[in-house]
């Protein structure tokens, strides 16, 4: 039970060693500009600890999704920057991410030094876990270190196949998120309440099947809902649906009614035309407009979550309750955000979106238990999956 992970320590004498840092760098953008900078400053403490102990510390990491080539979109550049504005020193950066320059940047690294490698998805070997092309990350290093927990899900090069070609650690990061995680996966103090949102209820199912007999209480708001709603019947109007996914909520709806959670659907939406209108009105689930569409989850709706939550002793959160970066809409979210960091027990907020939102909404992050960095990579992780990059860490 749980996870014994090696740490930083287990790698001995760092004084002048080369170490390749794995972290999750990968922030939203919005114009070239990072949108919000959560995921830089969750990795600096590993950085500045390896960088404390004399290493030259090697950093790599993905950023968005480009398909295997060269892609100016998805440079690592402004990320470099911000990194190099938060330590307060220079951050070298190659140009390409096992290249010449990733040589000639690795090799002018002083101990102590920090420069970074271009975005790994730029190299196709990267989401095929390629060997040949985790030798060539390999071979700029002595050791490796993983601190993307964001990444762990993902049996990708820089995750999985690298591990298994250096003396490897997982950093401090890795190691706090996998410990809080643990606690909601092993014996829960009840109630345990999940609350889930965000557009994709196809990205979610797999999470909720899992939940069901686990979690007591089961919140489901955000894009989402409006699937899990249509599967009880109502009109959903212009809003977000799967229809290839009715029958599996229909499904989970059956399953509450057997007993194996308590499930909650909005009672209540907001809804305008578009997100860019700004007179959104509340109406009652059985009265959606056919010509609108939920953007986020109306008062009714939030009480009845907060009133869920409000005696829970584990709650993890995962996906925003509507489209929050447009204020009309951001009424749901900062309500659960709230009533999430109101609970007395432990509380956890899944990385990604939600995370964003918590930090966007101004909602202090020493509120929860802890904010998470990964999206996709906690869903699994309290799936109970073993995951790739945790995997590779435990073998010796
Ligand atoms: C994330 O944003 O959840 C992680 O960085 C993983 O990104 P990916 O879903 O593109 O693999």
């Amino acid at each position: 039970v749980g996870h014994e992970l090696p740490g930083i320590d287990s790698l001995g004498d760092l004084r002048g060693r080369r170490v390749l840092l794995r972290a999750d760098l990968n922030v939203p953008l919005a114009d070239g500009r990072i949108a919000d900078d959560g995921r830089v400053r969750a990795s600096l403490p590993t950085i500045a600890r390896l960088t404390s102990a004399g290493a030259r510390v090697l950093v790599c990491s993905h950023l968005g999704r480009p398909k295997g080539s060269p892609d100016p979109r998805y440079s690592l550049a402004p990320v470099a920057v911000r990194l190099a504005e938060l330590l307060d020193r220079s951050v070298p950066m190659a140009t390409d991410v096992v290249g010449e320059s990733a040589s000639s940047v690795a090799a002018g690294l002083p101990a102590g030094g920090v420069g970074l490698l271009e975005n790994l998805r730029f190299e196709p070997g990267e989401t095929a876990d390629d060997e040949e092309f985790a030798r060539r990350l390999a071979m700029l290093a002595d050791v490796y270190v993983d601190d993307a927990f964001g990444a762990v899900h993902r049996a990708h090069a820089s995750v999985s196949a690298v591990a298994r070609l250096l003396p490897h650690a997982a950093g401090d990061l890795v190691r706090r998120e996998v410990a809080v995680l643990d606690r909601l996966v092993e014996q829960p103090d009840r109630p345990y309440a999940v609350v889930l949102g965000g557009a994709k209820v196809s990205d979610k199912l797999p999470v909720v099947a899992a939940l069901l007999g686990r979690a007591d209480r089961l919140l489901i708001g955000g894009g989402m809902c409006f699937t899990f709603l249509a599967a009880q019947g109502f009109a959903v109007g212009r809003s977000l649906l799967e229809e290839d996914q009715v029958a599996a909520c229909r499904d989970v709806l059956a399953a509450a009614d057997a007993g194996q959670v308590r499930l909650r659907l909005p009672v209540d939406v907001a809804v305008a035309a578009t997100t860019d209108d700004d007179r959104a009105s509340v109406v009652p689930v059985d009265r959606i407009p056919a010509d609108q569409a939920g953007f986020d989850i109306g008062p009714q709706t939030a009480a009845l979550f907060a009133q869920e939550l409000a005696d829970a002793r584990t709650v993890f959160w995962n996906g925003p309750m509507g489209v929050f970066e447009h204020e009309p809409f951001q009424a749901g979210t900062r309500a659960v955000a709230e009533a999430v960091a109101r609970t007395r027990g432990l509380s956890v907020v899944g990385g990604g979106d939600s995370a964003a939102a918590v930090r966007a909404l101004g909602i202090p992050e020493n509120s929860f238990t802890h904010v998470s960095t990964g999206g996709g990579a906690s869903l699994e992780f309290i799936e109970g999956r073993t995951l790739p990059g945790l995997a590779v860490l435990e073998e010796r």
